[in-house]
């Protein structure tokens, strides 16, 4: 595992979204892993600004998404297919044919989660998973206590989640899910290369505990440190409570792999 500590938000978003960026540019098939939540809002605002000012090519890009809530239609404008949608796929040539999100309104979701699993592998796998971090720890909707061998499957979400993103339901926070179809710990670390993304002082204490603690199915992302190709990229505010900052800081600095992207910085977005 690598950890990038970048001084703000806006710096350590841009950075997530060139390294994406670079990896669409390599493969231009790539299988890519989406996540959703707010801190993903702005790396795809910067992907769509991509497509616009560079050519940044989504064509031939495939996509599975972490989760979708069970019982939200697909056009429900609180679902995730609609927030893939609305932050991404709307503002980029991508095949919406390519594009792949659990389906919460399966009747048999097992026989569904089973099929996903499926579709992954039918691509070859995937090649990078984008991921967020959410303040129990859970990577997807991968609670406490999920097995780190876990495949996609049905989920409960805990009450501290479901405060948590029932404040993305607008004037509406009743209509928040208490279930989600997620992808399976098992099922993320299969992935090539990770990249999670954690911004902002409230994700201080639970990066210090994946980071830096005993991996544990407390803490879902703890298992990220067994995955070979992990990075995990944090602003300085969400790096607070790391006690090896300095060495973070360091590997960014002096590691050949990080060279073409000491420039990239916050362009200005001020978030
Ligand atoms: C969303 C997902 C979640 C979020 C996490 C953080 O698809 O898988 O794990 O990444 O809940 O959400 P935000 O960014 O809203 O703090």
């Amino acid at each position: 595992m690598e950890v990038i500590l970048r001084p703000t938000a806006g710096d350590a978003v841009q950075l997530t979204a060139r390294l994406i960026a670079a990896r669409l540019r390599e493969k231009h098939d790539l299988v890519l892993g989406l996540a959703t939540g707010r801190t993903m809002e702005v790396v795809y605002d910067i992907l769509a600004g991509l497509h616009t000012n560079e050519g940044l090519d989504f064509s031939l890009c495939r996509t599975f998404n972490l989760d979708e809530y069970i019982g939200l239609t697909p056009d429900d404008p609180h679902s995730y297919h609609s927030y893939m949608k609305k932050h991404l796929f709307s503002r980029v040539n991508i095949d919406l044919r390519n594009t792949h999100l659990p389906d919460g309104m399966a009747v048999d979701l097992k026989a569904a989660a089973r099929r996903y699993e499926e579709k992954i592998a039918a691509c070859g796998g995937l090649d990078l998973q984008l991921l967020g971090i959410g303040h129990d720890g859970h990577i997807g909707f991968n609670e406490p206590l999920s097995s780190l061998r876990s495949r996609t499957r049905d989920k409960s979400l805990t009450p501290d989640t479901i405060a948590v993103n029932s404040t993305m339901f607008g004037d509406e926070p009743h209509r928040m899910p208490r279930r989600a179809m997620t992808m399976g710990v098992g099922t993320i670390l299969d992935a090539r290369e990770i990249v999670l993304l954690a911004t902002g002082a409230s994700k201080a204490a639970i990066m210090a505990k994946a980071l830096e603690g005993p991996v544990t199915s407390m803490v879902t992302a703890s298992a990220l440190q067994w995955h070979p190709a992990c990075k995990v990229i944090v602003d300085e505010a969400a790096g607070g409570a790391l006690k090896e900052r300095d060495y973070y800081r360091w590997i960014f600095e002096n590691e050949p792999d990080w060279a073409p992207y000491r420039d990239v910085a916050d362009a200005g977005r001020g978030i």
